[in-house]
């Protein structure tokens, strides 16, 4: 019968638990944050450890405000991409409710969760007016490729972008939000983001551990290869290299930089570890997409 299917249950009992989290835990920016208040004087705008050029030669020439510049730029091209993410996102998740019984639980979630992004994305993009930064965008190059995912992808595939996006943006964001050497500003969004984003990281690896168990065989096959395609996009998105010439360094020197940092190389991996053992537990990282996850910089190479 319909209603006894376990899936269907599995899902309806998730959505429920997700809409009582969300009816008690939800954020309204524009209140909740003082967007009034000047920025404090010696705070990181991102922690430093976590800036794409921290510790590398090239960091040991910068000096202290130009390393607060530096932490200024890329936090604010952390958030516009942000914003460019959430956007595919919600397009994703749109798209997952078209075929869907609009008055299921797991619908009225995925509507809930377009509210909180669109409220994440307004938040971001005030957060980048405030910093006073260009609106740093992706690549042409790669502002094509997300718009062929948005509009190409399965189902597995969307939920397995999303999940790439948010889960690499949280690790960061926990380690920013408790600490006190960053602006309040920095540390009240990144708060907000980690509370309602660990509903949607639920709401996405359930949903992606149920599709990956039925789903065709040309469907995961052709999410493995995506999949890797969107992690590589995604960690040479994040940050423009347009914010090293803002802070006069050679983008080019500064991307070749960052490229070779083993620090960098460590944090993009650490970021990445959790999503990627999950995605090989339900066998998303096979064959020749493994090649490609270990070009994206986001999984250790073979010892
Ligand atoms: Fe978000
Ligand atoms: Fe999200």
């Amino acid at each position: 019968m319909f209603a006894m299917d376990a899936t269907l249950t599995d899902r309806e009992k998730t959505a429920e638990r997700l809409l009582a989290a969300s009816a008690k835990h939800s954020f309204d920016p524009d209140k909740e944050l003082d967007w009034d208040a000047p920025f404090e004087e010696g705070r990181w705008f991102w922690p430093p450890e976590l800036l794409s050029l921290y510790d590398t030669p090239l960091w040991r020439r910068m000096g202290d405000e130009q390393r607060m510049e530096l932490s200024r730029h890329e936090a604010a091209s952390l958030c516009a991409i942000g914003v460019w993410f959430e956007t595919i996102l919600m397009q994703l998740l749109l798209r997952h409710t078209y075929d869907l019984d609009p008055t299921s639980g797991h619908v009225r979630y995925a509507l809930t969760e377009i509210a909180d992004e669109c409220r994440h994305s307004k938040m971001f993009a005030r957060a980048v007016t405030k910093m006073g930064t260009p609106a740093y965008r992706p690549s042409r190059l790669d502002r094509q490729l997300g718009r062929i995912l948005k509009t190409v992808s399965t189902t597995p595939g969307s939920f397995t972008g999303t999940l790439l996006a948010e889960e690499i943006l949280d690790w960061m964001q926990r380690l920013t939000f408790p600490d006190e050497r960053v602006q309040t500003l920095t540390r009240g969004i990144t708060r907000i983001h980690v509370v309602e984003e660990a509903r949607h990281i639920r709401y996405a690896r359930e949903e992606l551990r149920r599709q990956m168990a039925t789903a065709p065989r040309w469907e995961i096959e052709f999410t493995r290869l995506t999949s890797a395609q969107a992690a590589r996009v995604i960690s040479r998105s994040l940050i423009s290299p347009r914010v090293y010439a803002e802070v006069g360094l050679d983008p080019k020197e500064a991307v070749a930089a960052a490229l070779a940092s083993p620090h960098r190389q460590d944090v993009m991996r650490q970021s990445a570890k959790r999503l990627t053992d999950f995605f090989d537990e339900i066998g998303l990282i096979r064959g020749p997409s493994r090649r490609v996850w270990r070009a994206s910089g986001l999984m250790p190479l073979p010892a």
